[in-house]
């Protein structure tokens, strides 16, 4: 499985915030909000990440991203020019996906709750093994802003809708899903929508007609935001620093999640504490390694 990790788009919504700086590179409380979404994939056990951004803004996230290795992973990049719609990851992710699954996660989108790590493992292990694809839908009160699921009671999907004004359920999908290899074709064969863009329901669509669409519920104990807005922004903000303060674990700490999948050693996390030994973020770091792994109950 390979994590395709979008970061492109306008972000005018948080204009005049976006205007120099990209809106995944803004911070959400002590981490810029790149690392929520890739801390996703980490989760998900994928090490191959594609992380796609503007041609102006590729620089800054090789800078603050650099080839992952100092969380045991791999990174490369890619550009979209213009923002053609969320399908376009897997036309510009052709050749990184090549023969394997897919995952793809988009760049503002925070999650956040129990059991989350088993449902990634589901999704990857059911995707890998039966192919298909499988979606995350989350109860929202303004269903009419998002792509809309609907389901029956075996939990089998209906329909997926792009923004529908009459929606058919409460639940939106969530900036989060697993393909399998045939994805990259089916993404070249859709037309883009009225509104120009290359939408990720036409993709939804075809798995849907195939009977191969699977959806996985988020439930009423799972946070799930998208940060394109300034209260969205604020809000995820206030939420992280609510949740680490009062639990004493960080949210989408990528060099906790990386030690606690044995892919970095002591010695690396040391090396990561201490280039921000002078941090509250550096000494979460050392104290990992002093009081060990705080992550039961994540
Ligand atoms: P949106 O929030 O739909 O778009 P945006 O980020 O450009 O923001 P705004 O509407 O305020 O102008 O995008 C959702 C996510 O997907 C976001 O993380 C950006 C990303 N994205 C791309 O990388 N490429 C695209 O073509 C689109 C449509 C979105």
């Amino acid at each position: 499985m390979k994590g395709i990790l979008l970061a492109g788009g306008k972000g005018s919504r948080l204009s005049p915030l976006t205007q120099s700086v990209s809106k995944h590179l803004l911070p959400i409380y002590d981490k810029p909000m790149v690392y929520y979404p890739l801390s996703v994939l980490m989760l998900a056990n994928i090490r191959e990440v594609l992380i796609i951004t503007t041609p102006e803004d590729q620089a800054s996230y090789q800078k603050l991203l650099g080839n992952g290795s100092q969380w045991g992973i791999a990174l490369e990049y890619a550009t979209q020019p213009e923002p053609g719609g969320l399908a376009e990851a897997f036309t510009i992710g052709a050749s990184f996906i090549g023969d394997s699954c897919a995952c793809l996660i988009l760049g503002d989108n925070l999650f956040w709750g129990q059991g989350f790590s088993q449902q990634l493992e589901r999704a990857v292990q059911r995707v890998s093994t039966q192919g298909g694809a499988t979606i995350f839908a989350c109860r929202v009160k303004d269903p009419e802003r998002f792509g809309v699921v609907a389901f029956n009671a075996e939990r089998q999907v209906l329909s997926v809708t792009e923004k529908p004004q009459h929606p058919a359920s409460d639940f939106a999908v969530a900036g989060l899903y697993f393909y399998d290899p045939k994805v990259v074709s089916i993404a070249n064969t859709i037309a883009p929508s009225q509104r120009g863009e290359k939408e990720i329901t036409s993709i939804n669509q075809v798995y849907l007609n195939q009977a191969k669409l699977h959806v996985e519920l988020l439930g009423r104990g799972f946070a799930w935001m998208d940060m394109g807005t300034h209260d969205s922004l604020f809000e995820a903000s206030q939420f992280v620093e609510s949740i680490q303060r009062r639990r004493g674990y960080k949210v989408a700490c990528l060099e906790e999640i990386a030690w606690l999948n044995h892919w970095i050693d002591n010695a690396a996390l040391t090396t990561q504490a201490e280039r921000y030994a002078a941090t509250e973020y550096g000494a979460y770091l050392r104290g990992l390694i002093d009081y060990g792994d705080r992550s039961s109950g994540v």
